[in-house]
């Protein structure tokens, strides 16, 4: 029986001997063409001191990586046995190359993973195998390598066997297999070992030509992304795309997104020939039977339903070297669509190793995380584990055009608000321009009393005879005016720095220097701040003029008061103050003049 073409990819570092093994597996089924093989053989001759062939170097492709002994990038190789055909994406396996990792891994469907018998399971395998399943691999194969340094040992394989399928718990609904190898000598990779008589199972070799993919049950009816719309005269209008999921046949009934219309298939062209049907992964020219609007993003389905809306939640691999910020524009492409988008909310970030969840403000390069994406036009999607091609994407960084992370849809956000983000053609970049300075919003903390307002004041005159273009956000001020619903419980304190944050980040938005002054006592609070302003726009002075001194000072009599009962839940009495621990500046303002006290910020900022 001849199986479809299978895309898998290999996971494994340099020292698991990856490179060996699936040299070994080109070279045993004799994929090899005759001065290919020669070459190899005397290449290996000035590395190989008995005798072997080093298969390691058949992978040497690229410089860099026989340089350094590392492969750098994913690396496509094809090749055929009798029973089937490969690709197989080579992929580095360096926690810093995760995204070159999940690049091919999104091409494929199956996975090799490479474990060292001497070394079980490392945080590496369990790495590779995270981000194979966030892309969409259901089906893997351990190759458990060096079995020749463990005496070929069954107790060894068992052992590691079940540390696998131990591992493999918290993945339901993938496949895995264990096969006991040794890429060197060539132990299970193509031919049954003798010296493993107690391993009855398949060969590497035979697994992958036997393997079979389930495509996932949503997989099915037509996708075609449409690319382009062709009208070379006035008569002929051609909407072409690359099918991505079934076949179509002249006659058939589709539907279009995101309009909801629906058409029938006139003619199929496929290079430039007529022909009745098509299918999955061939590029086509359509024509309808009736005059209905598409154009390039749309989608054209038949006996499935896709998804439309603008809130998603998606998971992310960040890639770029600049962290992720909530509520940062991006472009998002997603099949042939192209729509402006923005992450309003991270939710929390995966640990790649353990799995953990951790709440964060931010994320970094090689990071994973759930977040709530935003987009600013509709956009026609499904959820990745439904149809991997309508619902995996990358975001594109606007500015260097350069891919910032890849993700995935893993729903539409229910009590979706009806809201999208509006983009405006004047932003921020333009009024800072016009304004002649870099916005930004300077957050000042400490005890009531401890000097923020006076301070704040005083550095606001500085800024201005500066010529720059200020605002001073004061806590009584707002506490009379927008926040005169609040008082100081928990909660009102919560709302009150929330509220003011999203002032200053409008003021920000709008190419304003912001100054703040109010307690904002609590580090949650202040870490939501900074989420909502952006970490690069903010800084963080804390005054931590001692309590002592404020009550010393108590300028408008409030801490007299807390101490006699009368005002409940004053900060630092009978409320807390948590002191931050990343301030950009921390200083006593005791027995310093305010004008020191601006010099010093002046020389942070
Ligand atoms: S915050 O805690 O929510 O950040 P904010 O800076 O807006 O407080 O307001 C603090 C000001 O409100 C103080 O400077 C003081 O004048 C006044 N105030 C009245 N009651 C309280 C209280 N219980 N705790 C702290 N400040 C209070």
């Amino acid at each position: 029986m001849h199986h479809p073409l299978l895309k898998f990819m290999t996971c494994g570092s340099v020292d698991d001997g990856k490179s060996t093994l699936i040299g070994h597996i080109l070279y045993r089924a004799k994929l090899l063409f005759a001065d290919q093989q020669r070459a190899l053989e005397l290449d290996s001759k000035l590395d190989a001191a008995d005798g072997r062939l080093d298969y390691s170097l058949l992978l040497d492709g690229l410089m860099a990586e026989r340089e350094q002994g590392i492969t750098i990038d994913v690396a496509y190789r094809y090749f055929t046995t009798e029973k089937r055909s490969f690709i197989v994406a080579d992929t580095p396996g360096h926690e810093e190359y995760t995204r070159n990792m999940a690049v091919g891994a999104s091409f494929a469907d199956a996975a090799v993973i490479l474990v060292d018998a001497s070394k079980g399971i490392l945080m590496q395998t369990r790495r590779h195998l995270r981000i194979c399943i966030l892309m969409g691999i259901r089906t893997f194969a351990f190759a458990l390598n060096k079995m020749d340094l463990v005496d070929y040992s069954e107790a060894v394989y068992q052992s590691v066997c079940s540390d696998i399928h131990e591992m493999m718990q918290e993945f339901p609904g993938v496949s895995c297999s264990v096969i006991p190898v040794s890429a060197t000598d060539g132990d299970n990779i193509v031919d049954p070992s003798d010296r493993m008589p107690w391993y009855k199972d398949r060969p590497l070799l035979s697994w992958l030509e036997e393997v079979i993919i389930v495509p996932p049950s949503e997989d099915k009816g037509f996708v075609l992304p449409i690319q382009r719309v062709c009208r070379p005269n006035a008569g002929f209008r051609g909407f072409a795309g690359e099918i991505s999921i079934g076949t179509v046949q002249e006659g058939d009934r589709i539907r279009v997104w995101p309009s909801g219309e629906e058409a029938c298939i006139k003619e199929i062209f496929r290079l430039e020939k007529k022909v009745s049907s098509a299918s999955a992964g061939e590029p086509v020219t359509l024509t309808l039977d009736t005059e209905v609007d598409i154009s390039r993003g749309c989608v054209l389905t038949k006996d499935t339903r896709l998804a439309r809306g603008t809130s998603l939640e998606t998971q992310l691999l960040w890639m770029d070297e600049s962290a992720l910020i909530p509520g940062r524009n991006y472009y998002l492409k997603l099949a042939s669509q192209n729509v402006p988008a923005l992450i309003s909310h991270i939710r929390y970030r995966i640990d790649v190793n353990t799995g953990r969840h951790e709440s964060v403000d931010e994320l970094k390069k090689n990071e994973l995380a759930v977040c709530d994406l935003l987009t600013g036009a509709p956009l026609v999607f499904d959820r990745f584990r439904n149809k991997r091609e309508m619902g995996c994407f990358i975001l594109i960084d606007r500015v260097t055009n350069h891919t910032a992370a890849c993700g995935i849809v893993r729903s539409a956000r229910t009590g979706e608000r009806n809201l999208t983000w509006q983009d405006l053609d004047i932003d921020r970049k333009t009024r800072e321009a016009s304004l002649g300075q870099k916005a930004m919003t300077i957050w000042f903390t400490g005890l009531s009393g401890a000097g923020k307002s006076v301070i704040a004041n005083a550095l606001e005159i500085r800024l201005h005879t500066m010529g720059k273009h200020t605002m001073l956000l004061d806590g009584d001020n707002i506490r009379m005016g927008l926040n005169r619903d609040l008082g100081f419980s928990e909660t009102d304190r919560e709302e009150n720095i929330r509220r003011i944050a999203e002032v200053a980040h409008l003021m920000n938005e709008a190419g304003i220097i912001v100054i703040t002054a109010f307690i904002s006592p609590l580090s949650k609070d202040r870490r939501n701040v900074k989420g909502i302003i952006g970490r690069e726009n903010f800084r963080e002075i804390y005054l931590n003029t001692p309590l002592a001194e404020c009550e010393r000072r108590d300028v408008k009599g409030l801490y007299r008061k807390a101490r006699e009962g009368v005002i409940p839940e004053f900060t630092g009495i009978s409320s807390p103050y948590e002191a931050p621990r990343t301030a950009d500046l921390v200083f006593d303002t005791t027995g310093k003049t305010v004008e020191e006290c601006v010099d010093a910020i002046l020389e942070v900022l």
